[in-house]
């Protein structure tokens, strides 16, 4: 069956290494996703979020994810799969993700106030862990589209508060606000500085904040939202093929790559797949405009997916080989 994410927390935080949480809302994604963790022998955590589950349909999406299981026992190489409910908002949508199968959900109380974060997170701990299920909790606001509220700057998370917040809650993992934010465009330009190669360099990571937090909960497993790339290759070939992508720029993956052997233990990853996925179907659109078989053009789409992943696990998360 799924597994829970909580020994594999454990075993990311001892290790020094993240578990890839990837959003999935069709079947190329998903089996692109698979694919890759089989192949480089990495856990994964299956994320649905709400717009997926309004775009793809909640039973068909938690039945894909359970024949995952069956999948990768065929693909021949059993990992561990997970999954999650992404930026749960309501203690509702969350009870409805444990009754139907779910191992973890994520109640997104950060735009709350401390408090109200603290009674909603509790609530929904208390009827998740009857349950088996695993909560991730959230303390600090990520900048840029978060759910349907935009903030328009980065709240970062109140290392003073963590401790009280996992305390009272008792969630079994904490995203935190340390300068990652959601989809395509995290910088401008004016915000980046060119290094030697002319390449534009985001500024780094609050990783002063991240060290402060581990000192409160030494071990506890950290989460980052928002740590797309944003791979250049993807963006250029978005825009050589027709596509008219400005200024969209990541979180560096030596960044992440730092991050992943602290006790950040899972790194959520989406916009870069969507840009990978568009870069592949524009590609060969222009080159075949002829075709009209969506598995010539979702085929290729999938393959450049899976790459993207088995990249992701290999050299930015360290997952491989840790089924
Ligand atoms: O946190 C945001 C994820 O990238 C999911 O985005 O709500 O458009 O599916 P979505
Ligand atoms: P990106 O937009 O950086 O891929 O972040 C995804 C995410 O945090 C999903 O919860
Ligand atoms: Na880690
Ligand atoms: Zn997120």
């Amino acid at each position: 069956g799924l597994s829970s994410p909580k020994d594999l927390f454990q075993k990311a935080v001892e290790g020094g290494y993240a578990i890839p949480a990837y959003n999935f809302n069709n079947l190329e994604q998903m089996q692109a996703i698979l694919q890759a963790c089989v192949e480089t022998k990495s856990p994964v955590i299956l994320q649905v979020s709400a717009g997926a589950r309004k775009y793809a349909n909640a039973t068909l999406l938690r039945n894909m994810a359970k024949g995952a299981v069956e999948y990768v026992k065929e693909l021949g190489y059993e990992i561990p799969v997970v999954l999650h409910l992404d930026h749960g908002d309501t203690f509702e949508i969350c009870k409805e993700c444990i009754d139907n199968g779910f191992s973890s959900v994520m109640i997104d109380g950060s735009h709350h106030s401390f408090e109200e974060n603290i009674e909603l997170t509790k609530k929904v701990v208390e009827y998740a862990h009857a349950h088996g299920v695993t909560v991730e909790g959230e303390l600090g606001v990520l900048a840029g589209v978060e759910d349907d509220v935009v903030a328009e700057e980065s709240t970062y998370t109140k290392p003073e508060e963590v401790e009280e917040f996992v305390k009272k809650t008792g969630v079994d993992s904490l995203a935190i606000s340390i300068g990652t934010s959601h989809g395509a465009h995290k910088f401008t330009p004016e915000q980046c500085t060119k290094n030697e190669d002319g390449v534009l360099v985001p500024p780094p990571l609050k990783f002063d904040i991240l060290e402060e937090i581990e000192k409160r909960i030494p071990g506890f497993p950290i989460v980052l939202h928002g740590s797309s790339s944003v791979p250049q290759e993807h963006v250029a070939t978005i825009n050589q093929y027709g596509g008219a992508l400005k200024a969209a720029i990541g979180i560096p993956e030596d960044q992440l790559r730092k991050a992943a052997k602290s006790a950040v233990c899972k790194i959520n990853i989406d916009s870069d797949g969507r840009l990978a996925m568009t870069a592949a179907v524009r590609k060969v659109f222009s080159e075949n405009p002829g075709e009209f078989d969506p598995r010539k053009y979702l085929g290729p789409a999938r393959d450049t997916l899976k790459e993207l992943y088995m990249h992701k696990n290999i050299n930015v998360l360290g997952s491989a080989d840790k089924a």
